[in-house]
């Protein structure tokens, strides 16, 4: 398939700079694969970190080791694009005309945005209700046809789409309509806490016993996964209800090794924790040893990493001037 016939996808990562494993199995494992089949195109949001109160030092430092994450995990910059969002003018441009496609009170409904003001009530900021229209703009500026998130994002799709949809009414044929991807179940789309398997591993998570980050070093993760909670009934089988905990590693260890959930089950019949846990410890580690070296060696050449961000902007600065430009025009911009 030639390049201009295959869809886009875009998505865009916070720098956080501390990706878990389940960012990993559920979504960036998949990523190198869908760049043969799709125009790919990944964005690090630093404009929307900034939200919420940032180190200036950390963000920056956040920002690049996404970056080289992203890489380490198989992105290839010759085939994707991979770039900074403040390093490309054109989101802030078309985030300031969608904000005028967008009503106070479909924003005002966001979850994200009330859960956020609720914890950062020193600093309930405009940024953060308009949060929602730069992340609209992100993603129209491509004309992406599918955008990979967590279900945690599902609203910013929604509205995403009803302010693009507002948007063509008034001009037709300006911004294709976007699909939110989600991942499937099955496709390890969520890995649970090792500490509270009912809620999802998070970075966020105060218990670091809960989540895995993909630069933990070994001995972390073999700590984490001989702590992680299961239940009294010692035997290895997947059941959500009953055994959460010990569903949530056969989950894990089944996607680290590439086995099914029945040959990890045959493979510990009458075998207790004391064999399990340290056995999906040591798949994660070996999963995300080459991750972790790669990312390590990635930030220790920061020249390469400055070339793959500057040459992704122009690359992405160039479609997304094509799309601002059309957007202009249609608003009633005088051509500059
Ligand atoms: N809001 C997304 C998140 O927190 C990050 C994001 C910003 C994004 N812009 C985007 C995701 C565009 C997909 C597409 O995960």
């Amino acid at each position: 398939m030639s390049d201009n016939q295959k869809q886009t996808i875009f998505s865009g990562v916070q720098p956080s700079g501390k990706l878990t494993l389940g960012n990993y199995l559920g979504a960036i494992r998949n990523f190198p694969i869908l760049q043969e089949e799709y125009n790919c195109i990944y964005c690090v949001v630093d404009m929307h970190a900034i939200t919420v109160h940032q180190d200036p030092a950390a963000l920056r430092r956040a920002t690049l080791e996404v970056l080289a994450q992203y890489i380490a995990c198989g992105l290839d910059p010759e085939k994707s694009i991979l770039f900074i969002q403040s390093h490309v003018p054109a989101h802030a441009e078309l985030a300031w005309v969608l904000n005028c496609f967008t009503m106070f009170g479909e924003a005002s409904r966001m979850t994200q945005f009330k859960d956020k003001s609720a914890k950062h009530t020193d600093n309930v900021n405009v940024g953060l209700f308009t949060y929602p229209v730069l992340m609209a703009a992100d993603i129209l500026l491509y004309q992406a046809n599918l955008v990979p998130v967590g279900v945690d994002q599902s609203q910013h799709i929604e509205i995403c789409r009803d302010i693009a949809a507002r948007f063509n009414n008034t001009h037709p044929g300006t911004f294709t309509m976007p699909t939110g991807y989600f991942p499937k179940a099955g496709e390890g789309a969520k890995v649970m806490s090792l500490a509270d398997p009912a809620k999802k591993m998070s970075k966020s998570d105060e218990n670091e016993n809960g989540f895995i980050l993909l630069m933990d070093k070994p001995e972390d993760i073999m700590r984490k996964f001989k702590r992680a909670v299961t239940d009294s009934d010692a035997r290895i089988v997947m059941d959500p209800q009953e055994k959460p905990g010990v569903s949530n590693l056969i989950q894990i260890y089944a996607l680290a090794t590439g086995k099914t959930v029945a040959e990890v089950e045959a493979e510990f019949v009458g075998r207790g924790y004391g064999d399990f846990k340290p056995a999906v410890g040591e798949a994660v580690v070996e999963l995300l040893r080459p991750i972790r070296e790669r990312t390590e060696d990635l930030l220790k050449n920061k020249d390469y990493l400055e070339q793959v961000y500057t040459e992704g902007a122009q690359k992405a600065a160039y479609v997304a001037r094509k799309t601002l430009d059309k957007v202009y025009r249609k608003v009633g911009f005088v051509k500059r």
